[in-house]
């Protein structure tokens, strides 16, 4: 990922962060239109789910900067989501629904460069999540 996309993706989220309760909901609209299969693995208030959602987002766009730093915390998330019943083929249709929600909320901002930079983002935590899911299950 390049310094420029790193920046881009940082400005795209500032931008829309005021708005994280709202971006959620729109968020996990999405993901159950798109993937309805995985509405019973959330068991809790998603008000609150959203706001964890929306903190780790904002404690990886800023880490992309330092992304040794970054990733333990990924790798640890990720090792967690087994337990959350998350199964692999699940990490597509959040980036999917992801994707989406950025481009909603952003407007004419989510441009191509936009949302190339913020699939790299997402395949990248996605790919240390899914990884240190299956090392630790290995
Ligand atoms: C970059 C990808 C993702 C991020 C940043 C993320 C973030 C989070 C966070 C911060 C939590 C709170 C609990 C914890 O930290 O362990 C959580 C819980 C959860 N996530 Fe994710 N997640 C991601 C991918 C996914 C995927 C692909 C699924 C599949 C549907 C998923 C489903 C869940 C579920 C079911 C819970 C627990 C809900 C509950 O307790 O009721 N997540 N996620």
């Amino acid at each position: 990922m390049t310094e420029e996309q790193i920046a881009l993706v940082q400005a795209n989220w500032a931008k829309v962060a005021p708005s994280a309760d709202s971006v959620a909901a729109l968020f996990y609209g999405r993901l159950f239109e798109i993937a309805p299969e995985v509405k019973p693995l959330f068991k809790g208030d998603m008000t609150e789910q959203g706001r964890k959602l929306t903190q780790m987002l904002s404690v990886a766009v800023n880490g992309l900067n330092n992304l040794d730093k970054l990733v333990p915390a990924v790798q640890d998330m990720g090792v967690r989501h087994i337990d959350y019943g998350v199964k692999d083929e699940h990490y597509d249709s959040v980036g999917a629904a992801l994707l989406w929600t950025l481009g909603q909320g952003l407007g004419e901002d989510f441009t191509p460069e936009a949302e190339e930079a913020w699939t790299i983002t997402y395949t990248t935590l996605a790919t240390v999540m899914k990884d240190a899911a299956a090392a630790s299950t290995a």
